[in-house]
């Protein structure tokens, strides 16, 4: 922070402030400048429509975290120094980002209100560990409210992208294989959670690629 003005990264770009509203939230502020991505829904931390990322870095232990967070409690303010990415920041109708586009394959967006919401839950975790459980995939929605799809088919869609190794091959599942290993008793058929269903090899789905990410932006290292 450089006297009154506010600095910090947005999608990717440099963002400077001078003398900050600090009755502002991050979803005010957003929303202000054309990001309508994000949607306000109770304004209270209840329903995760606001659910928008903030990346920092921590000097002393020299890493990055990567944080869901409700862009409606968040004071604007309050984000010097990290770097803020909304659902505009990760993919459009043209370029959709994986989690998009599996959602909407699998049904997982009907009115489409809580999708941005979900979207970035689940960015914030693949960012963390791109290699998630399918516990902690159905975990990052704990924050999140659907009121049309009843949730199992956005559980679908995440769990596309849970580290699911087959046991038979000890390699790790990708869902535009053949399912599992090919075989007909193969563990992903038979022997696995059967509360969902694995098996959308039919579905060409684009390859989820963590090195294509947007980067923490070095210059914000030194704060
Ligand atoms: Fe509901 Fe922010 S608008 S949690
Ligand atoms: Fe309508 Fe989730 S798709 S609220």
């Amino acid at each position: 922070n450089f006297g009154n003005k506010l600095h910090f990264y947005l999608n990717g770009s440099s963002v400077e402030i001078d003398n900050p509203d600090p009755d502002i939230t991050l979803l005010n502020y957003v929303q202000s400048i054309g990001l309508t991505g994000t949607k306000l829904g109770c304004a209270e931390g209840a329903c995760g429509a606001c659910t928008i990322m903030i990346s920092s870095y921590d000097k002393k232990s020299d890493k990055i975290s990567h944080i869901s967070t409700n862009a409606c409690l968040t004071p604007l303010c309050s984000i010097d120094g990290k770097h803020v990415v909304t659902i505009e920041g990760i993919g459009n109708v043209k370029n959709p980002h994986p989690i998009q586009e599996r959602l909407a394959l699998l049904h997982g967006s009907q009115c489409g209100f809580c999708t941005p919401g979900v979207v970035m839950s689940l960015y914030s975790l693949l960012r963390n560990n791109p290699n998630p459980s399918e516990e902690e995939a159905e975990g990052c929605f704990d924050g999140n409210l659907c009121r049309c799809t009843g949730y199992r088919p956005i559980l679908d869609a995440a769990k596309t992208f849970a580290n699911n190794t087959c046991v038979e091959n000890n390699r790790p599942y990708e869902p535009q294989e053949n399912v599992g290993c090919g075989k007909a008793d193969c563990c992903k058929l038979n022997n696995v959670d059967t509360t969902f269903n694995h098996n959308f090899s039919q579905i060409n789905f684009k390859k989820y690629d963590p090195t294509q990410e947007l980067i923490f932006p070095p210059s914000l290292m030194k704060y």
